[in-house]
């Protein structure tokens, strides 16, 4: 039963987050590429990220605490589950990263109406966000069909 419900919060967590990543970056930054000027465009995102940003702590907080407890339920956990955890860290830091220094930048930017920092720091998060979405991804692939190849 708790590891039904465990399993369920920890996938749900990765949906929420991968997907979220893989919406942002392969159509809508295309698509404000194509029909927004800059400070509209970097208004736009800023407002995304702060609706968006929420979501993804709540999906690490949720990730790890269900990872580590269904980790401890194994006498010796497969080798797809380490390397599970040692990727969700690297996606964890880099996203902790894009919040604290880019996604900060940005927002003062924003605010301040400076559209040239505010669109090197966003180039810097697209950068990154490609980054975790295709390091999620393989993780997804690593955590689902692992099993069968490790
Ligand atoms: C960060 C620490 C993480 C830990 C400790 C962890 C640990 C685990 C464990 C123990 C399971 C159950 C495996 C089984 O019973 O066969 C699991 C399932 C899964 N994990 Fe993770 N995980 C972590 C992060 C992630 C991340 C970042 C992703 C994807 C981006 C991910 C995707 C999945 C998926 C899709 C499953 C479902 C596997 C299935 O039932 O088919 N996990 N994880």
């Amino acid at each position: 039963m708790l590891m039904s419900i465990a399993l369920a919060l920890h996938v749900l967590s990765i949906v929420v987050w991968v997907g979220g990543m893989f919406f942002a970056h392969q159509a809508l930054r295309p698509a404000a590429v194509s029909v927004l000027e800059p400070p509209t465009r970097l208004r736009l995102w800023r407002a995304t990220f702060q609706r968006f940003f929420p979501w993804v702590w709540l999906s690490i907080v949720l990730v790890l605490a269900s990872g580590l407890w269904m980790m401890m339920q194994f006498p010796k956990p497969p080798i797809f589950v380490h390397v599970m955890l040692g990727l969700g860290v690297i996606m964890m830091l880099i996203f902790m990263h894009v919040f604290f220094a880019p996604y900060g930048r940005l927002k003062k930017a924003v605010a301040t109406e400076n559209w040239k920092e505010g669109g090197k720091a966003l180039g810097q998060i697209r950068m990154l966000v490609g980054l975790n979405l295709s390091i999620g991804l393989i993780t997804v692939i690593v955590g689902t069909a692992g099993k069968f190849f490790i």
